[in-house]
Order: C-alpha cells, then sequence, then structure tokens
C-alpha cells in the first residue's frame, strides 16, 4: 500500500509517523513499538472539563477527566449512562455542542500538542486524519444522499490528495480491509441498502481511511445483534493490531470490556473514579462504584454479559451531591457508618498500585469488604 508524502501546509508534526515515513495500514505491528510504560501516550487528557447551559442550570457533563492512551492500546471508557462518556469523547474533538456546551479547563494532549489550544483550522486537520471517531448509530455519520465509495473516498481525496484511479484503488482496499464482500458492487451502494452491521463496517473503513493514531468508538456495538457485534469486534481488534492503532472504547457493557479492552477508566458522574488493567479491574475493584457494577445482576438478554447498572440513580447533572458523588449509593460508605469526610470532601484520583488509580477516601478498605455477601448484599447500591 502507498500513501502520498503529507500534504504540504499542515501545521505541526502531529502525526509522529509523519516524521519517520509513510505510515503503513496493511504492515505487521513493529515489535519495538509495542505499548509499555516508557512510551509516552498519544493522547493524554489532563482535568478536562465542560460544562452546558441547561435550563435546569450549569450540567457540568465532564468535570475533572483524566486518563492516557498509548499506541496500540484500547482503553475502556465505561459508566452508567449520563456520566458523561459521550461529552469526554466529543471534547476531545472540540465538537461539543456549541456554543451551549463550553470546555471550562484542562488539557487534551495529542503526541505533546495541546489539542485545546489549536485553531479550528489546524483542528480540522486532527479529526479524522489523527483522531477518527465512530458513533453508535451508524446512520448519524453517512450521507443518504451519497455512495457509499464516494463517502469513503471523501476524507481521502481531502487529506491524501488522491485522485482518480488510485482514488478508486484506495476506496476498495479500505472496504476489504473492513472485510466488505463485493467492495466493487458495494461501493457503488447507497447507505440504505445496506445492513445495520455492514454500514458500521462502512463507518469504520470512513474513520480509518486516513490511517489515523487514535480511534474514539463510542458505543459503536450498541444497536448491533450479538453476532455481527462480535464479528464488528474481532475484526477492530484484528485492524488495531495491523495499524497500532490506539482506541478508546466508550462502552456501557462490561463483556464488551472484557473482550476488547486492555485497560478500564471507569466515569461516575462527569469524574473518572477509578483506572486499572482489565484483569485488576475485574479481579480487584478498587471504587465502591466499580464493585458494585462488576457485582450487578446481568440480564435475561445478555446472562453472560454484565451491563452497566446498579440499583439507584445516578445525581441530576445540575445537582451533583456534596463530597464524593456517589456517597449517596456507596455500599462502603453505609458499610463504614457515613464517614463524614464523604459528604464533605471531593476524593481525588490516587495511586493504589502500577497503573491503578482509584478516587475514595476509603480505598484501602473496599478490598476487606464486599458489597455481596451477607448483610453487606442489602447494602448494594441502596440510597442513603
Ligand atoms: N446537548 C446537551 N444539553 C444539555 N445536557 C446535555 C447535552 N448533552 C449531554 N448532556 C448531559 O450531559 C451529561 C453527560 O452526557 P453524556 O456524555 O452523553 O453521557 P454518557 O455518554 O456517559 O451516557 C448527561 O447528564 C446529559 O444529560
Ligand atoms: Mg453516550
Amino acid at each position: 500500500m502507498t500513501r502520498p508524502s503529507e500534504a504540504a501546509g499542515d501545521p505541526a508534526p502531529l502525526n509522529a509517523q509523519a516524521r519517520t515515513g509513510a505510515p503503513r495500514i496493511d504492515g505487521p505491528p513493529d515489535p519495538d513499538t509495542d505499548p509499555s510504560a516508557q512510551e509516552p501516550p498519544v493522547l493524554r487528557v489532563e482535568d478536562l472539563r465542560t460544562h452546558i447551559q441547561t435550563k435546569a442550570g450549569l450540567a457540568r457533563a465532564v468535570d475533572g477527566v483524566d486518563f492516557e492512551l498509548r499506541r496500540g492500546e484500547t482503553v475502556g471508557l465505561v459508566g452508567e449512562s449520563g456520566s458523561g462518556k459521550s461529552m469526554t469523547a466529543l471534547s476531545i474533538l472540540r465538537l461539543h455542542p456549541q456554543p451551549a456546551a463550553r470546555i471550562v479547563s484542562g488539557r487534551v494532549e495529542f503526541n505533546g500538542t495541546d489539542l485545546l489550544s489549536l485553531s479550528e483550522r489546524e483542528m480540522r486537520r486532527v479529526r479524522g486524519r489523527h483522531i477518527a471517531l465512530i458513533l453508535q448509530d451508524p446512520m448519524t455519520a453517512l450521507n443518504p444522499v451519497y455512495s457509499v465509495g464516494d463517502q469513503i473516498a471523501e476524507p481521502v481525496r481531502l487529506h491524501q490528495r488522491l485522485r482518480g484511479l488510485s482514488l478508486v484503488e484506495r476506496t476498495l482496499e479500505l472496504l476489504r480491509l473492513l472485510r466488505i464482500a463485493d467492495p466493487e458492487a458495494r461501493r457503488r451502494a447507497y447507505p440504505h441498502q445496506l445492513s445495520g452491521g455492514m454500514r458500521q463496517r462502512v463507518v469504520g473503513a470512513i474513520a480509518l481511511s486516513c490511517a489515523p493514531e487514535v480511534l474514539i468508538a463510542d458505543e459503536p456495538t450498541t444497536a448491533l445483534d450479538a453476532t455481527v457485534q462480535a464479528a464488528y469486534l474481532e475484526l477492530l481488534k484484528d485492524l488495531q493490531r495491523k495499524m497500532h492503532l490506539a482506541i478508546l472504547f466508550i462502552t456501557h457493557d462490561f463483556g464488551v470490556v472484557g473482550r476488547m479492552c486492555d485497560r478500564v477508566v471507569v466515569m461516575y458522574a462527569g469524574r473518572v473514579v477509578e483506572t486499572a488493567t482489565r484483569a485488576r479491574l475485574f479481579q480487584h475493584p478498587g471504587h465502591p462504584y466499580t464493585h458494585a457494577l462488576l457485582r450487578s445482576v446481568p440480564t435475561v438478554a445478555a446472562p453472560t454479559q454484565r451491563l452497566l447498572t446498579i440499583e439507584g440513580q445516578p445525581p441530576p447533572v445540575t445537582e451533583f451531591p456534596p463530597g464524593c458523588r456517589f456517597h449517596p449509593r456507596c455500599w462502603l460508605y453505609e458499610r463504614l457508618g457515613r464517614p463524614e469526610l464523604c459528604r464533605t470532601d471531593l476524593p481525588l484520583l490516587q495511586a493504589t498500585g502500577p497503573n491503578a488509580q482509584v478516587a475514595c477516601h476509603f480505598a484501602a478498605e473496599v478490598g476487606r469488604h464486599r458489597p455481596d455477601m451477607g448483610e453487606a448484599h442489602d447494602a448494594v447500591g441502596v440510597p442513603a
């Protein structure tokens, strides 16, 4: 596969690969560049806050989010509905609804450059080309009046300046890469002529068309049925290996986390409450919220998958409680006799091990108690 040299007039070399030659979309991953703690993160989000002016008051949808993403790694961003996952994703790309939503503070470093400091013109070059986004509903990303081929070709034409036959070749190559059968015919099809799973693959082809370094996938398989979902996840993993992609995978399904993610970032009420490797999170959840989520009842529809729901409701985004935002639903708070600290002080993320952080005043107590045993069972998610 060939790729034209970087287009003229680009801003600072955001793409680290650009300095070492054209990235290969189908090349084998370089063993020397496998993710490791030494490698600087490709994406680093620091104290990100996006607030939205609403009729009900100021919604602190994203209110202090920190995490890192390295090359070749998949980080799961999980949390109940309304915890601020999508707004975090949109804010990273500065696609949050404006002017209602405003990024009020923080940094979003992409290969060391703070995206929040770029002009809108520079930001347009980052979107799609360096950081791509896949949303839950492929129809929102696809235009009904253009053929699939035209829509895949568009970013390639724009960012890589391919024209004519080489543009068609590249489009077919991308369709094949996403394992879309009969690419010649599919190229001429319109979105409504394809199945939901096929449409999501087309969105994937568009997202990966310019060989981005980061892919943000916001619940990309939620609307797909189980078999189609499994195939899509497999495909994403395969493409990740080939392209050495860093993936931020937003989901509310622990089954998907178990299948896809190397590390997990857990959000609650606009903030990160825990980050850990997948194994650590599943075996030793560090935050009472994660603990409760992992023990929540699997649904009948998906008996082997754990969906993110626990009893009680998250607080309204315009009225977070003082102190720890989880304390009104926290089993450990109850167990410890409702310590005042939980009601007064917002807990910050603290290291609890290598690659692990927890925002709980009583993180050290979490492992000593189990919410699903004896009297503790009744305490899971019961509001104070
Ligand atoms: N355009 C908007 N206007 C007002 N509030 C919004 C808007 N978008 C999101 N919110 C609020 O921000 C919070 C976080 O939303 P979101 O990031 O979509 O959550 P998640 O993706 O975790 O389900 C929610 O409480 C939601 O109601
Ligand atoms: Mg969402």
